[in-house]
């Protein structure tokens, strides 16, 4: 993709992780909006230069939509080049089974605020003819440790499936699937992979790998160890 162009590009879940990786990779060609849960306080200092920043907590999918649309509108943005649905969260289980409050919180976060925000955001990415990208999981095929993530990776799996076809020739829509990185969610998430850790992506390897199938539109794509050393990410296309 040309560089000539800064695009509009709103990240979900960018202070953090994968979506703060893919944020710092992009910062220098394109303008970015992220969201989080955490304050703006909490997050001075640690975002690139110029990126905008929305609090909004998608436990409460409805209330977080609606922070999400204001903020855009607050920023002076019409319309959206690219939105990248990436916030999510993992709970592990244990021994036992997911309790009902974290069934329902990770498929609020995950899939519920996920479906109203690409509603919500549709006319602003049709204005740009953009696309709209939602960052899923390997886990979609089924994991066994993580039952309710997985649930809610392959209901973004099937959502982007119905909006490629519902919505094509206006908004393109891509869904990612990436394998394991090195990011918080795995501590966050009550998981600790071992000895595992070791094979997983930096995060930063993993956003270059993100930013390069954004460019492409593939979708469904599998960002993983197997594709990186393949050097799709350095040969393949620039957002
Ligand atoms: N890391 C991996 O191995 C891996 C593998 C496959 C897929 N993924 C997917 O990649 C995406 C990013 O994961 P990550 O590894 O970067 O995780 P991470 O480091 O834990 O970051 C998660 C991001 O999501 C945001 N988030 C979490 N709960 C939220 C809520 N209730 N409302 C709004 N934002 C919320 C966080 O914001 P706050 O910091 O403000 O809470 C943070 O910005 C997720 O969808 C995940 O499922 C990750």
């Amino acid at each position: 993709m040309s560089r000539a162009r800064p695009r509009r590009i709103l990240i979900t879940g960018g202070n953090a992780g994968l979506g703060l990786a893919l944020a710092q990779r992009l910062a220098r060609d394109h303008k970015l909006l992220l969201s989080g849960r955490k304050s703006q306080i909490a997050v001075d200092g640690s975002l690139p230069r110029g990126a905008g920043y929305i609090v909004a907590d998608q436990a409460d999918p409805e209330m977080s939509t609606q922070a999400l649309v204001r903020g855009i509108r607050d920023f002076g943005w019409d319309r959206l080049d690219n939105a990248v649905l990436n916030a999510g969260i993992g709970i592990a289980p244990g021994e036992g089974f997911d309790s009902t409050d974290a069934i329902r919180n990770t498929l609020d976060v995950n899939l519920t605020a996920a479906i109203l925000q690409a509603q919500a955001l549709f006319p602003l990415l049709e204005k740009s003819r953009g696309t709209l990208t939602f960052i899923g999981s390997v886990a979609h095929a089924g994991s066994a440790t993580v039952p309710a993530y997985a649930a809610s990776k392959a209901g973004l799996h099937g959502l982007a499936r119905a909006l490629r076809s519902e919505w094509k020739g206006r908004v393109s829509v891509q869904i990612l699937h990436p394998g394991p990185a090195r990011t918080g969610m795995h501590d966050k998430a009550g998981y600790d992979p071992g000895r595992l850790r070791a094979l997983f992506l930096k995060a930063d390897d993993m956003a270059a790998m993100m930013a390069s199938a954004i460019a492409s539109g593939r979708s469904p794509a599998t960002l993983s160890f197997g594709r990186y050393l393949g050097l799709g990410a350095v040969l393949g296309r620039r957002l």
